[in-house]
């Protein structure tokens, strides 16, 4: 029998999160820091391997995308220029009688505050701007005032020039960035879906005017295909067409893909047409030429942007959602059964690989899977594991995820050989040890 995480299943997943080292509340001996969250060394290693696959897949395994890792801090003419300075704002009311901020597009006015109950109704929307500000140097006054990006796309707009000419890229091409990002949310919240410092992996990519239809056909199914490779069921997507009115004024186009999340249906990811509006507002406010001459025609054009963009904590978060299965699953005792619960992650995204966990601790078994897992360790991430029994130990790694366990029995000291048990199938089998590796990297596909 198996169980998806259901609409009310969030509290088991932060639990799992916490208990086997996934993320952690942040600051948590000094009482936390409300909605701040640390990644422990296996939500580390799964977000790396996030990252670590996005980059492969859209920079390294391609001709038409470069990257770059730009300053958090920029010139505050770069968010003047943008527009963040004036625009990049939510609407706050506050209650009342208790004060409680709230987004007046995310709550009826007309209803109860619900943080106090009261029904005092609750203050005019203003506009709050989400930039975070800061100072550099010793003086705190407006002339050292500076802010923390509020997203990457402008780092790529601004260093457009340097880029293209350095790598002597043609249009249409993309440069890649991932990294912090912080804005000031009123609400945050759900766990690691909304905070005010977040992780996002996002590109520009610069086209023909003429052309940007095609290339946003092209990288709306390449996020889809991104979303199957995570794991992702096609029928917890929705594909959200902004309407007319509701788009950015510069965009002629832009999907929101959204997730049904345990917590409702909300944004995971965006796909928009800008135009050439970032480029042009970044010409106007600092006199370089950011055009681009087609070398072939001699047309000399601002070219216009496809920006696809993804958040990689709500990706952390639907990989660990999409993963969770509870399943009845026999145990060491003859004819029991008991509830195993399983992260599937996809294998290239699991934190561990394999683990190699010795029958017994006597260091005549633990010497030689020590040396086994050292062995297997030069090529992917592998953990070792002697305490507790054998059938504890299998459900801790199944909990983690780890697609494979290889257990290092007495016979293994005369056959040279361990026992590899699948995560999925449980499904146990033999292997040489001079055979384990080829095995791995076959069974994993890498
Ligand atoms: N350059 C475009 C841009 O920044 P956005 O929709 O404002 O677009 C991009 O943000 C993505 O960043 C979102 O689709 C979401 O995945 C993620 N994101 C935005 N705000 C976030 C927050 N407060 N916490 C976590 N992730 C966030």
């Amino acid at each position: 029998m198996i169980a998806w995480v259901g609409m009310n299943d969030m509290d088991k997943l932060v639990s799992l999160a916490k208990r086997r080292g996934f993320v952690f509340p942040g600051s948590d001996i000094y009482g936390g820091l409300a909605n701040s969250w640390d990644y422990g060394p296996l939500g580390t290693e799964l977000k790396r391997n996030i990252m670590d696959a996005w980059w492969k897949r859209f920079v390294t395994r391609r001709d038409d995308m470069v990257g770059i890792d730009a300053a958090i801090i920029m010139n505050p003419k770069v968010w003047e220029a943008s527009g963040h300075l004036d625009a990049f704002t939510d609407p706050l009311v506050e209650c009342k009688k208790c004060h409680t901020r709230f987004r007046a597009d995310q709550i009826d006015v007309a209803k109860a505050c619900a943080h106090c109950g009261a029904k005092d109704g609750f203050t005019e929307p203003k506009n709050f701007n989400l930039m975070f500000k800061t100072f550099l140097g010793s003086t705190e006054d407006a002339t050292a005032t500076a802010y923390l990006r509020g997203e990457l796309a402008q780092a790529m707009f601004v260093d457009f020039k340097l880029v293209g000419d350095t790598m002597r890229k043609r249009v249409p091409f993309g440069i890649a960035q991932q990294g912090k990002c912080f804005r000031n949310e009123i609400t945050p919240g759900n766990f690691i879906f909304r905070t005010r410092e977040f992780n996002l992996m996002e590109f520009e990519y610069f086209v023909h005017p003429d052309e940007w239809q095609k290339h946003f056909e092209y990288w709306l199914q390449e996020m889809k295909d991104w979303l199957d490779f995570c794991g992702v069921k096609k029928e917890n997507l929705v594909f959200h067409e902004i309407e007319d009115g509701e788009r950015a004024h510069y965009s002629a186009r832009t999907v929101d893909i959204e997730y049904h999340y345990p917590f409702g249906q909300k944004e995971l990811y965006g796909l928009a047409y800008r135009g050439d509006y970032d480029l042009k507002k970044h010409i106007e406010a600092s006199g370089e030429d950011l055009s681009y001459t087609d070398p072939v025609t001699n047309q000399k054009y601002v070219p216009h942007v496809v920006e696809p963009t993804f958040g990689i904590d709500r990706t952390l978060l639907i990989v660990m959602l999409e993963a969770y299965h509870e399943e009845e699953a026999p145990t060491a005792e003859e004819g029991e059964s008991a509830t195993r619960v399983v992260m599937r992650f996809p294998k290239e995204l699991a934190p561990y690989k394999a683990a190699v966990l010795p029958l017994s601790k006597k260091p005549e078994l633990s010497g030689p899977a020590r040396e086994l897992a050292a062995r297997l360790r030069m090529k992917r991430a592998v953990d070792y594991d002697e305490t507790q029994s054998i059938g504890k130990r299998y459900r801790r790694q199944d909990e983690i995820g780890t697609p494979f366990c290889v257990t290092f029995d007495f016979e293994s000291l005369d056959d040279k050989a361990v026992t590899v048990r699948d995560r999925d199938t449980m499904k146990q089998e033999r292997v040489k040890i001079d055979d384990l590796e080829t095995y791995l990297a076959t069974q994993l596909g890498f």
